[in-house]
């Protein structure tokens, strides 16, 4: 191979790999659009972008909401009823499932390929309902392991130096977090001059006396310092507001 034919060769294979790269980047994208990408066969959702669209919190079922635009509010009644629709189509754990709520308030249900017209919220799909409400031993265990991994991180943050930057621990003024309060959360707070939520209190003081940085809402830090300070506090009525 001559010189010019290996470096034209070298310029070819950079622009294949640059190709490449590109239709992967486009790829990766067009699949983060989850469920819509997923269910982009479905008929019903391709009409469906001249109306309203609903998901569940599952991401799983969709009402689609006749004669109102996507960028406009449903009106109370309507809403209330995709609301109810939602909460019934939910009964079908991890189905994907659109409704359809027509101008005329007739709901059409497509499951499984098949299409159902004149659903009558609770009545039958040829689905066996999910059994919630009923989990598992197993499941149980998970949850029940899960959350005491957080709760006893919490437990060794509040003991620990960690939180502050003075070697002051939470523990040493509330043991067992005692004075927490949690229950009577949210409530007026005088030293905050607001309506303080647990969190804040506890930002409080992080900040003086632990002279330490405040935790965002988010931070697995914050999740199990409240975690811990709940569970001490566990069987307690709530009591907001209370002083
Ligand atoms: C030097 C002692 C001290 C330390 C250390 C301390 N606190 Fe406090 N904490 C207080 C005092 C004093 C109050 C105010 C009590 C009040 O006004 O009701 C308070 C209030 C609170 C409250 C609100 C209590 C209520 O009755 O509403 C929470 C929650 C709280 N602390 C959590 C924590 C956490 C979490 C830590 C560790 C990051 C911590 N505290 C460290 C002394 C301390």
């Amino acid at each position: 191979m001559t010189r010019r034919n290996r470096t034209t060769t070298l310029i070819l294979t950079f622009y294949c790999a640059g190709f490449l790269l590109a239709a992967i980047g486009l790829a990766v994208a067009a699949s983060g659009d989850d469920a819509v990408a997923r269910r982009s066969g479905d008929p019903a959702l391709h009409e469906a972008w001249a109306a309203r669209v609903v998901w569940a919190c599952d991401r799983r079922k969709l009402v689609i909401v006749e004669g109102v635009r996507p960028d406009e509010p449903i009106p109370p009644q309507r809403a209330q009823l995709v609301a109810d629709l939602l909460q019934d189509l939910m009964r079908y754990c991890n189905e994907e499932i659109t409704a359809r709520l027509g101008v005329d308030q007739r709901i059409t249900v497509s499951a499984r390929g098949l299409v159902h017209e004149d659903y009558l919220p609770g009545g039958p799909l040829p689905i066996v309902p999910a059994s919630y409400g009923e989990p598992t031993r197993r499941e149980r265990l998970i949850w029940a392991a899960a959350l005491e991994k957080l709760v006893t991180e919490g437990d060794r943050l509040f003991h620990s130096d960690e939180i502050g930057s003075n070697g002051i621990a939470c523990a040493m003024c509330h043991p067992h977090a005692s004075g927490t309060h949690p229950e009577t959360y949210p409530k007026f707070q005088t030293q905050l001059k607001k309506v303080a939520l647990l969190r804040d209190m506890v930002n409080w003081c992080i900040l003086n006396p632990l002279e330490g940085e405040e935790l965002a809402a988010d931070d697995p830090r914050m999740m199990a310092l409240e975690a811990y300070i709940l569970a001490q506090r566990n069987g307690k009525v709530i009591e907001v507001g209370k002083h």
